[in-house]
């Protein structure tokens, strides 16, 4: 096949969105963007990212920060073990890099939280290196650019399909090939169905236009069935707020704060009011009331949330809990996104 670089950087230089993240490319910066964007769209990560860069300038200053304020920066985005990862990688990158990230992909590849994509991003975004940068958007592209119906989520394809996409990478523009390849990906070369074949650049080359089966490509494996779990949840409430308890430092959503909940159980009320007792929670003459069933879904599993609410006497906090007070819901401790559907309810 022809080289396509050319034809793709042209389009790329007139038809590039101007992003926050491209205007000051700096490694801190396209890494915590490349981060944001890994589970979350553009639109969505544009706020985040301005007020994380606001609160956390730079990487020391990501390093240092408290943990319940980090974790508030990220509330709402999801998947919080990417701004741990984000944090410990720092710290290290003060250790031992002075604070500034390594221009070198195998150091920055072994930094937490960063793989062979975000390694890649940075390396050729910010630091000019010849190096891969593949995410989905690429695997699309070049699934039906060479019409191949490997399965982009074999790591054998991903190989194959990255030995091409360095074929055509021009090693002095590394950066803005790989970032024109995911924007192509983006805006033209569209998953789910018709892609917009009469604005793009490689329509000519482009063998699955040829053959008709853009819509088919590219071809994944079937997902595994996620894991169904009930959760029982408790909303405590008493004069000095609701009842909150800390999630262990690891595992699923680590470290963030919930209402008092069991996993893997769907209790009756009358079983929630022995098990609060049993916590040494007052109950008082409380009547708990039902909360309205809500879903939540994980990557691997799935919440499917029940359970009450209930007001009881002011109290001491059982062994583990704190009460938190509206505002305190709202500036301090981070409750997240599973909790979506009790959320208004406790934030007033
Ligand atoms: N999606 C994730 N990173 C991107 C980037 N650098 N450019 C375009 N789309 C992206």
């Amino acid at each position: 096949m022809e080289n396509i670089a050319p034809a793709l950087l042209d389009w790329f230089y007139k038809n590039r969105r101007i992003l926050p993240f491209r205007e000051d490319p700096t490694p801190y910066h396209v890494w915590l963007s490349e981060v944001m964007l890994q589970q979350t769209r553009v639109s969505a990560v544009l706020p985040y990212y301005e007020r994380f860069l606001a609160a956390l300038p730079d990487i020391p200053a990501l390093a240092a920060c408290d943990e319940e304020k980090l974790h508030k920066l990220w509330e709402g985005l999801g998947y919080y073990s990417r701004v741990r990862n984000l944090q410990k990688a720092a710290k290290i990158v003060c250790e031992q890099y002075g604070g500034q990230l390594p221009a070198d992909y195998a150091a920055l590849r072994a930094l937490p939280g960063i793989g062979d994509y975000t390694a890649g991003a940075i390396a050729s975004i910010s630091f000019g290196i010849p190096v891969p940068a593949v995410d989905g958007n690429v695997l699309r592209v070049f699934s039906r650019l060479y019409n191949d119906p490997g399965v982009i989520t074999d790591p054998k394809v991903k190989k194959a399909f990255t030995a091409r996409v360095m074929e055509h990478q021009p090693p002095e523009k590394a950066g803005d090939y790989n970032q024109a390849l995911m924007e192509l990906g983006a805006l033209v070369c569209v998953p789910n169905g018709a892609p917009l074949c009469d604005v793009c650049p490689l329509a000519g080359l482009c063998q699955a236009r040829a053959a008709g089966t853009t819509a088919v490509l590219p071809q994944k494996a079937k997902p595994k069935p996620r894991k169904v779990l009930p959760v029982t949840v408790a909303l405590v409430e008493s004069p000095a707020g609701f009842l909150v308890q800390q999630r262990p430092a690891k595992g699923l959503l680590a470290g963030l704060w919930q209402p008092l909940l069991w996993e893997s159980e769907h209790l009756l009320q009358a079983e929630v009011l022995a098990r609060l007792a049993a916590l040494g929670v007052d109950t008082g003459t409380a009547v708990p009331e039902a909360l309205p069933a809500a879903k939540h879904i994980f990557s691997h599993i799935e919440w499917l949330l029940s359970g009450v609410a209930l007001t009881v006497p002011e109290q001491a906090a059982p062994a583990g809990c704190v009460w938190a007070s509206r505002e305190e819901l709202r500036t301090t401790y981070t409750l997240p996104g599973a909790f979506a559907a009790y959320k208004d309810r406790m934030l007033g």
